[in-house]
């Protein structure tokens, strides 16, 4: 894989850049610009050689959602970025920087259509990966176009990468701190993880299914399809939350999690002083997924391991996934950190296999 930083000549070229982009929006307004501020590092750098830039990426589900609010909002550092939401339009404008519309508002974009990877392919003289957090989909800007273009990876996949092989191979001790829900997907990194870190702290729904499996009432808490084994939840590197929160109609307690009652369901897991305070001790954290229902409120065991682990200045700290990113916005915790990743389940898929679809496919 060539690095965009080790072309000398960009001069005059166009260049075709994938970024990611998928923000939140609320009544036509950016929430969080974090994944753009993260994405303009390399598009102020083709600018500033002298390239033509047409920026492409998706954002949401649907295919029906639109980029405009993110072009309003980018407009503030790129004066001159035009939008255009057809690529038949992009022979009519001249522009230095430009940004096309939601990619999956054409289905090919997630089916990895060579014709259309053709077609975006034919717009440019070379094309740029930076949209690290899709780089696990085998959609077409991510595998298709390379097939057709000299293609390097952006400044920010290059970071991701840099920073997310450190955490494959950490500095030790070592704690990996993992949240969110599914067991059932998070099996194998678990397995992975166990071997290369020291410790493993589970929180968020994920810890339900450890009770589970540890013979805990879990009332009505979420679990996964499949829940661990019994030599697993018996690994002695494995750390599960001290106390939780439940709640019960309107009701809501704390309780050790063995006090949980069958009504009740598990909405947060808090991890005790005393460990979160041995925290100084690793050389590395790594971070990826929320331990409580952060949407609904449920911050408590969230915010307390993210203001601890931003106290830590001799630890190397490698944070990820959507949920946690905005929790550390929210306490304004942004630049505490060794590195905070653009990706969710890219990050964990590129934790698990050292590498993506849409790396693999820059060669
Ligand atoms: C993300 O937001 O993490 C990526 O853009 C991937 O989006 P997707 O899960 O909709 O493919």
């Amino acid at each position: 894989m060539k690095s965009i930083s080790s072309l000398k000549n960009i001069k005059g070229k166009t260049v075709l850049l994938r970024s990611s982009l998928n923000v939140p929006i609320k009544d036509g307004m950016v929430l969080d610009d974090f994944r753009l501020r993260k994405a303009s590092k390399t598009i102020k750098f083709l600018i500033s050689r002298g390239a033509r830039v047409i920026i492409i990426a998706h954002i949401g589900r649907k295919g029906t959602e639109t980029l405009a609010p993110v072009a309003h909002h980018l407009k503030k550092d790129f004066l001159g970025l035009r939008f255009i939401d057809s690529f038949d339009d992009l022979s009519k404008t001249d522009s230095q920087l430009v940004l096309y519309e939601n990619l999956r508002r054409d289905p090919r974009e997630v089916e990895n259509n060579d014709t259309f990877a053709r077609k975006l392919a034919g717009l440019a003289d070379i094309f740029v990966q930076d949209a690290f957090s899709v780089c696990h989909r085998e959609h077409t800007s991510i595998v298709g176009i390379p097939k057709f273009l000299p293609s390097y990876s952006g400044l920010l996949l290059d970071e991701e990468i840099e920073n997310l092989t450190f955490a494959r191979i950490p500095e030790h001790p070592a704690l990996f701190a993992l949240g969110g829900a599914k067991f059932a997907t998070k099996e194998k990194l678990i397995d992975e993880f166990l071997q290369k870190y020291d410790r493993l702290l589970l929180g968020g729904a994920l810890a339900n299914d450890f009770f589970l499996a540890s013979g805990f009432e879990i009332g009505e808490s979420l679990i996964s399809d499949k829940i661990p084994s019994k030599s697993l939840t018996a690994n002695k590197k494995i750390l599960l939350p001290s106390s939780v929160i439940v709640t019960q109609n309107s009701k809501v307690l704390r309780k050790k999690p063995g006090n949980v009652k069958e009504k009740e369901t598990i909405v947060d897991a808090i991890f005790s002083d005393a460990f979160l305070k041995s925290m100084r001790e690793f050389k590395t954290i790594t971070w990826n997924g929320p331990f409580g229902v952060y949407e609904l409120g449920f911050k408590e065991g969230t915010e307390k391991f993210a203001k601890q682990l931003s106290e830590l200045k001799n630890t190397k700290t490698i944070i990820g996934g959507g949920d946690t990113i905005a929790a550390i916005h929210k306490l304004n915790l942004e630049n505490e950190f060794s590195f905070l990743s653009t990706g969710g389940g890219a990050m964990l898929e590129f934790l698990l296999k050292g590498t993506l679809p849409g790396i693999e496919a820059l060669g």
